[in-house]
Formats: structure tokens, C-alpha cells, sequence
């Protein structure tokens, strides 16, 4: 069987295209490592799966300065600040006047095609449309990516570090076995119902809305397309909710005294998104690494995914550019626990945000009370929101304690080296 499957030998085996994987690989390349990514699904299909919009200054960031694409800047949109709206009354959590920083829109799918376009320009080995992907001897200094590409022939990726990168139905973290690893999690009696719509924007920011009816979010894609959400029974179905029923869903959550309209257009996506809570620890096994959704899902209230992906990759791609340049593995050792830090600081803002504005089925009216009264707690002190403002923007680098931090022991210039300054 293996004499016929074609060796390829690289030093990063990276199993996922997704933006946690491209950005890696990414960073890896201008630090002259070497990496191969597979990846099931086509770029097409990447492209066209709607995700969350919102990046984190510190995601932006990533993008720019290691020259991904300036398009985040251009086509995305800056928003100094969120709408946070209980019993139809809005308060705006202003961002930059609380924590000095922002966030951008900019779809999570668009963050994929520029890194996908980055790869192709800097020559990146991508295999997309891979199938019977398969991760072996991973606690040898051998790890081992077995797939069949699109064309049909089998191969064999030889490396000396495999990540990963493969999203929260992956196949990485399942190979891990089940003693060596913690998986926590929880999921939620709701799931999101979202919709595209071809409309002008409703507001110029972002409105996360709590009502007696239930969460919704009133997002944004452009001039002239708009995201919103609400909160719906995890088994409902789409083909059950006519435009007109969705928009008058819709519109009695954000319904308030101040008479707020949303505007209406043609829907032209509807998709029902389950969510869980989800981590797995260690976030290594052996020469395994895992980033992003294949170590830990969030839930969507926060908008912090793909962030904490990045951020995954903020601690892993100096520790794997230390190891490669000096073997020095310090970085790679601390790589589970300094990455775990920042999950699990996300993961208790998902899960707070989630229940702060979502409607329990069944709810008893001292806890949609209480939770209207906790809500009120964040927008009406300036010390609430700017706890909203800071975990919403992300909290900054510096505020994390450093003495498990990969960047320790690291010699000058790593980062510097990947991000281009
Ligand atoms: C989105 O625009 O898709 C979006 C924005 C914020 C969230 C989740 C989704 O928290």
C-alpha cells in the first residue's frame, strides 16, 4: 500500500485550510519554513460558507503587517464601538473612548480568500480537495499526513511537526487518544437562525439585542448586504420560515419605545447554526499541535473564533520558528498552557455573553429579571462596559502573565521576522 503512495517531505505537515491553517503556514513561509496544507473541501466552498464578521485589532493586525492583503482596510469596516439593546432600549458600548481600541467587520470568509491568494502568490504547497485524510505516528519524530488528492493518487507527507488546523469536525484532536486528552464542554438548548439580506445597513453598528422574545443581532456585510441573527429551537427549520415570518421575528426583538426600524429587503440565505462550548486539553500530544476550532469552539455571541484561532497561531508559529532555527523547544513546550490561557478567558466571555443575552426556553421570570438587571450592570457604569469593551476587543498581549509564555528564552527578532518589522 505505502510503496504506492508518493512521499512528500516537509518540515511543518499542517492538516486544514481554513484560515487558522493558511495563516501559519503563512507566517512559517517568511520565516523559511517549510509546510504542506490539506485540506478537504475547495476554495470555492470556503469562500461561499458564511462565518462571523467581526476581527479583533490584533487579527488585523496580523493581516497587514505580515503582508497578507491591505484589503481588510479598505473593504472592512472600522467600528469604534457596539450597541448593546435590553427591552428596546439601546446603550452604546464605545470601544475606543473605554479601551482605546476598535474591531473591524470584515467577513471571515473574505479573511480566508486573501490568505488563500497569498500562498498561491508566495507559492505555497495547498492540496485542496483532499479526502481520506489520516494523522499517524505523531509521538515520533517521524509524524505522518496520509490523503488521496482530488485527482485520486495517495500520498504521504513526511514532517517533522504536524498541526492540527482542521476546524471543530476535524479528524486531529480524535487521534489524540482519549486518556491523553480533556475534552470540556457544554452545549446550549438554542441555535442561531441567519440570514443575508439584500438591504441597506439598519444601523452603523453592530446591535446585539436581548428581548422578552429572545436574542437577535443586527449585522453587517456592506452597502447593500446585510447578516442578522436570532436566537431559534436547534432543530428548527429554514423551509418552515417565510421572509415575512423571519422579518417579523426579527423586528419584535428589537421592537422599543424609540420606535427602531429595521430595513427590510430580499433574503437570500437562511441557515440554522448550532453552537457548542468546547475545549480540549492539552492542546498537544507528542509532535501534534492542535490551533483554532480543532482545540476549542466558542459560541458565536462574542465573535471571538477566528480570533482565538490567530491567536493560536500568535504563540505557535515563534515557537515552531525558535525550534526549527536554534532547537530550541522551550516555546513549543509552553505552546498548550500559554495558548490555553487566552481560550479559556474567551471561552468565559462566550459563554457570559451567551446566557447574558440569550432566553432560556422555559425561562423563569426571576432569571429574565435578573439577567435584564445584570445587563443593566454593564451599560449603565462605565467599569461594565468597559469589561464588555475589553474582552469584545480582545485583551491586550501584555495583559497576559508571561511565565509559561513562548516568548520567553526566545532570541531577538522571531516576531519581528514574521510580522515584517
Ligand atoms: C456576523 O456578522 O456574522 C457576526 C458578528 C458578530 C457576532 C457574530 C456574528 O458576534
Amino acid at each position: 500500500m505505502s510503496s504506492e503512495r508518493t512521499v512528500l517531505t516537509t518540515q511543518v505537515g499542517i492538516v486544514g485550510g481554513g484560515p487558522a491553517g493558511l495563516m501559519l503556514s503563512h507566517l512559517l513561509h517568511r520565516a523559511g519554513i517549510d509546510s504542506i496544507v490539506v485540506e478537504k473541501r475547495d476554495r470555492d466552498t470556503i469562500h461561499n460558507t458564511h462565518r462571523a464578521g467581526i476581527l479583533e485589532a490584533g487579527t488585523v493586525r496580523m493581516l497587514t503587517d505580515s503582508g497578507v492583503d491591505g484589503r481588510v482596510l479598505t473593504e472592512g469596516h472600522e467600528h469604534e464601538g457596539t450597541v448593546l439593546r435590553v427591552q428596546g432600549e439601546s446603550h452604546r458600548i464605545d470601544f475606543k473612548e473605554l479601551v482605546g481600541e476598535s474591531v473591524w467587520l470584515y467577513p471571515q470568509n473574505e479573511v480566508f480568500w486573501d490568505l488563500a491568494a497569498a500562498r498561491a502568490r508566495d507559492g505555497g504547497d495547498i492540496r485542496w480537495s483532499v479526502r481520506d485524510t489520516e494523522v499517524l505516528d505523531f509521538t515520533t519524530a517521524t509524524p505522518k499526513i496520509r490523503f488521496t488528492d482530488a485527482a485520486g493518487e495517495d500520498f504521504e507527507v513526511h514532517c517533522q511537526i504536524l498541526v492540527g488546523a482542521d476546524g471543530s469536525q476535524g479528524i486531529c484532536k480524535w487521534a489524540i487518544p482519549q486518556e491523553e486528552r480533556t475534552d470540556n464542554f457544554i452545549e446550549y438548548p438554542f441555535a442561531w437562525f441567519g440570514i443575508l439580506t439584500e438591504a441597506p445597513p439598519s444601523a452603523p453598528e453592530l446591535i446585539y439585542s436581548n428581548s422578552e422574545f429572545g436574542f437577535a443581532l443586527i449585522s453587517q456585510r456592506s452597502e447593500n448586504v446585510q447578516r442578522m441573527y436570532f436566537q431559534c429551537d436547534p432543530e428548527e427549520n429554514v423551509d418552515d420560515w417565510s421572509e415575512e415570518r423571519i422579518w417579523a421575528e426579527l423586528q419584535r426583538r428589537v421592537d422599543g419605545p424609540d420606535g427602531f426600524q429595521l430595513v427590510r429587503g430580499p433574503i437570500f440565505e437562511k441557515t440554522v447554526l448550532k453552537f457548542r462550548s468546547y475545549v480540549c486539553e492539552p492542546l498537544r500530544h507528542g509532535n501534534l499541535f492542535l490551533v483554532g476550532d480543532a482545540g476549542h469552539t466558542v459560541p458565536p455571541t462574542g465573535a471571538k473564533g477566528l480570533n482565538l484561532a490567530f491567536c493560536d497561531v500568535r504563540v505557535l508559529a515563534p515557537a515552531l520558528v525558535d525550534y526549527f532555527r536554534t532547537g530550541n523547544d522551550t516555546g513549543l513546550a509552553g505552546y498548550s498552557a500559554t495558548a490555553l490561557e487566552r481560550v479559556w478567558k474567551a471561552q468565559n466571555f462566550s459563554y457570559w455573553a451567551t446566557n447574558l443575552m440569550h432566553t432560556q426556553p422555559g425561562e423563569n421570570p426571576f432569571n429574565q429579571k435578573r439577567r435584564f438587571g445584570e445587563f443593566k450592570a454593564i451599560t449603565g457604569s462605565e467599569r461594565g462596559a468597559a469589561y464588555f469593551a475589553e474582552s469584545y476587543t480582545g485583551w491586550s498581549e501584555t495583559s497576559t502573565p508571561t511565565h509559561h509564555n513562548a516568548a520567553e528564552g526566545r532570541p531577538p527578532g522571531v516576531n519581528e521576522a514574521l510580522m515584517g518589522r
